[in-house]
């Protein structure tokens, strides 16, 4: 790559020369046509923000108070599977320089790292955001059972239960290029069930998740749950009727099920089912996250805070720990020149007047 990298899309392009095909395929890829894929970072696109001048900057910070506790920065690394074949930094890597940003981390249930190895090395960081553990619905209840005792022994704050992918997206970079995992990643956790490799006619109706299962995850730990892949109001509202600790807004980044519309389209209606129903539940978003100015809207629409995937992934296939801790770095200089930009000088005072609704959409010169 020539000349220095400024931002998330620099990193993507590095990332790019430094993986092979098969993993780039993998770690880019969205689902057929990747229409929701694109569609995800365009829609932040259509909200302008709304300035106000001369406001008293002082005092301005980017902390937030969710899940009972202080976070520096209301912005989570996304459960990425398999991130030892981006780069042998792995979750490591990811979790460290995450803490080191002041970001969350949600460790994927099919890391290629050890959960406990992972806790261990950034417990007890003083200053590092929350560490949460992601699940898939395992027909094996006892397997699921005694993975959570050992996320709770490891001090994981949080368990996301993802809702959107009780089977495999169809992606066509991994039909061309399979998965050829290198010697030694495997998904330490995981035991992929007959779902993932049958289809709904073969298998899955019988052990695909239901509600019912979600009442009995809960009702096994003492850890806040909350749903990954939510995109209707309805469903949020089922799942906090049912004793979620929130939501996140999430179509998967674009790689289930294609032609979902983009996330920042579907969060307000969500947010606003949530907040009807219950106002100290969560609402998270991801998909599509490139810019602090994208995190900032994010926040106007409605979201306690964002995950971002790819970039992420991205600045540890180039470049490791250090990778992912420049692309974190970015996007908090940039989510805090846009703070000061706006007038908000702190997270609280980001609200939906903060935004326009433009039409068309402002569109990026060279879009990712
Ligand atoms: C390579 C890759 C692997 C992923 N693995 C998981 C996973 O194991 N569990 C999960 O809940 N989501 C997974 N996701 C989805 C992310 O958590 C997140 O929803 C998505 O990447 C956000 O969109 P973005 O990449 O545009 O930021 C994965 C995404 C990517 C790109």
């Amino acid at each position: 790559m020539n000349g220095p990298i400024v931002n998330l899309n620099d990193h993507a392009r590095a990332a790019q020369a430094a993986l092979g095909e098969a993993a780039w395929a993998y770690f880019s890829g969205g689902a057929a046509d990747g229409l929701t894929l694109q569609r995800n970072a365009r829609a932040w696109q259509a909200w302008g923000l709304a300035p106000r001048v001369l406001r008293d900057l002082r005092g301005g910070h980017t902390r937030c108070r969710l899940l009972g506790r202080e976070w520096p920065m209301p912005l989570l690394v996304a459960p990425m599977a398999l991130q030892r074949w981006a780069h042998a930094d792995g979750e490591a890597g990811m979790a460290l320089a995450a803490a080191a940003q002041g970001c969350g981390m949600v460790l994927s249930h099919q890391t290629s790292t050890p959960l406990q190895d992972l806790a261990a090395l950034v417990a007890a960081e003083a200053d590092r955001g929350p560490l949460w553990l992601q699940l898939y619905w395992m027909p094996d209840r006892g397997a699921l059972r005694a993975l959570i005792a050992q996320a709770e022994a490891a001090a994981y704050e949080a368990l996301v239960l993802t809702v959107d992918a009780p089977v495999n997206g169809v992606r066509d970079g991994e039909r061309r290029h399979g998965l050829p995992l290198p010697e030694g990643v495997r998904a330490v956790h995981w035991q992929a069930p007959a779902s993932h490799r049958q289809g709904l006619c073969a298998g899955l109706a019988e052990c695909a998740p239901t509600w019912a299962d979600v009442q009995w995850l809960i009702a096994q730990t003492r850890l806040p749950v909350l749903l990954k892949g939510i995109t209707h109001p309805l469903d949020a509202r089922e799942a906090l009727a049912l004793g979620a600790a929130g939501v996140v807004v999430s179509n998967h980044g674009g790689r289930v099920l294609d032609t979902v519309p983009a996330t920042a389209e579907l969060l307000p209606r969500v947010a606003e089912a949530v907040r009807a129903q219950r106002a100290d539940a969560l609402v998270l978003v991801d998909g599509g996250i490139r810019r602090g100015t994208d995190l900032f809207k994010a926040l106007a629409l409605g979201a306690d805070a964002a995950l971002i995937g790819r970039p992420a992934l991205y600045g540890l296939a180039h470049a490791g720990a250090r990778g992912v801790a420049h692309v974190l770095r970015l996007l908090r200089d940039e989510f805090e020149a846009t703070l000061a930009l706006t007038g908000c000088p702190r997270v609280d005072d980001i609200h939906t007047d903060c935004l326009w609704p433009l039409e068309p959409p402002l569109q990026a010169a060279s879009p990712a």
